[in-house]
């Protein structure tokens, strides 16, 4: 029976364009995509951008752009990093499209219908001199707890204490620096706390196969009650006052979809684009129960898929002309996976270490190397993956090409020369021993490919490489060819090799689709499917073989991991502090510290806590908001700089004696995601701690 697939990954949003960590996702779900065309099920497999926001209206307005405008000009780039990775989507479609504007006022009013949104006024923080209502992250002021400066409005990076933006202390709007005034207006909300919604995701959530098991441990909480009965679904605030960039809220003038709420629906807007397209009918496909919906996402977006997204879709059904309700199609699975880091660490644009997707192609590299490095690491756990420059080496030169590709390499020449490149139509008892063995494989290999457990598939492949590459070296072919009446022994043991080529291929073929295409054309085949495997070649004849692959140079992953050039700050960035005098100077002083532990802070995703030695016989400890960018071991033992004399502060995690002292450029209007880049001070060598630094 075959499956009828629509399979989605994240929508990235158009204000930037893609890193390393967009082609982990869409290599991920196209891999699983080609296979489970390879089984013969049918798959619709579509993207969008994500285009709404103020996030985007605002970088649009920088750029001197209509959001529109400046949403094409990220769209227009996609095709490159698509084409070049050999991701196979049928469809990349907006959420600004038509079909979005539709189906999110639809599903909206069907929501309502349910008695499932609530109005509510509001008060929140407003810019007189821009208009606008301003979202937390662009309100910043003085740490109500620690009195730090230039804190954003959700939270303290200094103390880690968490508040809303009015809680500030002289609060700035980050637009204009306007002092933000209080305002009310009208707010839309979906009743997510409401019993009904509760237990439709309660049951949806703890279906047996639906999420993986830690990203269900990880939402299980919002089911649970506290001591006073309260679940910990709150409602879910949807509306956002213009100007905005969204989608309007029908019969709400001046009032937009918060973007996180016709985000998922741009799935089904490009779902609709493409089968309207095909001339099919979008209602009816939704309708089928056999079709599964299934989303790619990355660990970051697990509450909108969980627990927004599905609650949506159920309570915007129709009622059925008998009086019965119908829900929506439910998202069959959510498949999460972990981030991409390099060498263990955090990718971060701003510090220069993300490696750029088109710098990789152009500069030659091949994208199925890539492929098969991320495959090679990729399991069903939501678990980070790392990019480590000398495993890619090794991985794609000795096993791809050193395990797999050699197999063909070795065979095929002795095949065209003396044979008319036609295989041997009985290869013996031992050959066909080898080939059935590797047939034995086939359902375990497929079983990994649907779950998602790549690197197992991949390791299982190679095994049966292993054994190849052991027939070959038993047999020696190059021996062969210059004894005496061993002919007929060098036909069947070439004819092993090349079928044995063809299986691995049929295996690797999710991942190396290039690679599989150019393989089909050299052995003259049809697509392989996995069917494919059952049955061998008999006496067919291959074509002359061309050089499949080549193998990478330490040379292009040097280049690639050259820092890219470091993003000035938005315009507009630090100016240089008022004027001061040299005794002001004199008042700070500063010293080499030496970090003799480090920690993080548990509780706070922005604290580490450092053990320094002043040379004072006693060490102090220092709470410092660089966790973002280091690891604590990186720092142990390390000399750094210190302000000494600072009074001490008592902090949410106690008390912090001293500040250690680092350089950014401040992450105001940097894109989601990206980190602000903060680099720590390190003295020349010769510096001791205790020394005043003047
Ligand atoms: O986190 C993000 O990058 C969002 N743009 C993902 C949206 S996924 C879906 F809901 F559209
Ligand atoms: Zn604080």
């Amino acid at each position: 029976m075959t499956r009828k697939l629509f399979v989605t990954t994240a929508l990235p949003y158009a204000n930037a364009p893609f890193h390393l960590g967009h082609m982990l996702e869409y290599i991920q779900a196209d891999i699983w995509v080609r296979f489970q065309r390879m089984q013969g099920n049918t798959v619709h497999f579509v993207c969008a951008d994500d285009a709404h926001g103020a996030a985007i209206m605002i970088a649009a307005e920088k750029a001197g752009l209509t959001p529109q405008a400046f949403v094409a000009q990220i769209a227009a780039g996609r095709r490159q990093y698509l084409d070049g990775f050999h991701i196979g989507f049928d469809n990349w479609h907006s959420t600004d499209a038509a079909e979005n504007h539709e189906l999110a006022q639809t599903i909206y009013r069907a929501l309502r219908k349910q008695g499932l949104i609530a109005e509510r006024t509001i008060e929140q923080f407003y810019d007189p001199v821009k208009g606008m209502f301003l979202p937390d992250r662009y309100v910043i002021g003085e740490c109500p707890k620690c009195g730090s400066k230039d804190q954003y409005g959700d939270n303290c990076d200094v103390c880690g204490s968490v508040y809303a933006p009015t809680d500030l202390k002289h609060p700035k709007s980050t637009l204009t620096g306007a002092t933000p005034v209080m305002k009310s207006s009208e707010h839309y909300f979906f009743q997510l706390s409401s019993q009904r919604c509760i237990d439709f995701l309660k049951a949806w959530t703890t279906t047996p196969g639906r999420l993986q098991p830690e990203v269900l441990n990880k939402i299980k909480e919002w089911f649970a009650t506290d001591e006073l009965g309260h679940v910990g679904l709150n409602d879910w605030d949807i509306s956002r006052d213009a100007p905005y960039f969204g989608i309007e809220i029908p019969d709400a003038p001046g009032k937009y979809f918060y973007v996180w709420l016709d985000a998922p629906v741009g799935y089904l807007a490009s779902l609709k684009n493409l089968l309207d397209r095909q001339g099919e009918d979008f209602e009816a496909f939704m309708a089928d129960p056999a079709v599964e919906q299934i989303h790619f996402i990355g660990k970051d977006i697990i509450t909108f898929h969980t627990l927004f997204w599905p609650a949506m879709l159920h309570f915007s059904g129709t009622t059925s002309a008998a009086g019965d309700y119908l829900p929506r199609k439910v998202p069959s699975h959510i498949f999460v996976h972990g981030f991409l880091q390099l060498s263990g660490e955090k990718m971060s644009k701003s510090r220069g270490t993300g490696i750029s997707p088109l710098k990789y192609l152009e500069l030659g590299l091949d994208a199925e190397w890539i492929r098969y490095y991320i495959a090679a690491k990729l399991s069903a756990k939501v678990e980070d993956i790392d990019f480590n420059p000398d495993d890619f080496l090794a991985r794609v030169n000795s096993d791809l090409v050193g395990k797999y590709i050699n197999i063909a390499s070795r065979a095929a020449g002795f095949l065209s020369k003396r044979f008319g490149g036609v295989l041997s139509a009985d290869v013996g008892v031992e050959g066909r021993m080898l080939l059935d063995g590797l047939r034995a494989h086939g359902n375990a290999i497929e079983t990994l490919y649907e779950e998602r457990e790549f690197a197992k598939a991949l390791r299982e492949i190679m095994l049966l490489a292993d054994r190849v590459n052991a027939y070959v070296d038993q047999h020696k072919p190059w021996e062969l060819a210059k004894a005496a009446g061993q002919e007929a022994v060098l036909h069947d043991v070439c004819s092993v090799c090349i079928e044995a080529f063809r299986l691995l291929t049929i295996y690797l073929k999710p991942v190396l689709p290039a690679l599989a295409a150019q393989v089909e054309a050299f052995l003259r085949i049809e697509p392989l499917r996995f069917t494919d495997a059952q049955r061998g070649l008999g006496a067919h004849t291959i074509g002359e073989y061309q050089h499949l692959m080549q193998r990478v140079d330490a040379k292009q992953v040097d280049a690639l991991l050259e820092p890219a050039q470091i993003e000035l700050p938005p315009p507009g960035g630090e100016a240089i502090a008022a004027e001061i005098k040299v005794d002001d100077f004199a008042k700070i002083d500063l010293r080499i510290a030496k970090i003799v532990d480090c920690a993080r802070v548990e509780g706070s995703t922005k604290l580490l806590r450092l053990t320094l030695d002043v040379g004072e016989g006693k060490t102090r400890n220092v709470f410092s908001g660089i966790q973002s960018a280091y690891e604590p071991a990186d720092l142990i033992g390390k000399l750094t700089v210190m302000v000494a004399n600072l009074a001490p502060r008592k902090m949410k995690f106690g008390v912090s004696e001293g500040m250690v002292l680092a350089a950014s450029h401040g992450d105001a209007g940097l894109p989601k995601g990206a980190e602000p880049g903060l680099y720590i001070l390190e003295p020349w060598p010769g510096a001791e701690p205790g020394m005043r630094v003047r």
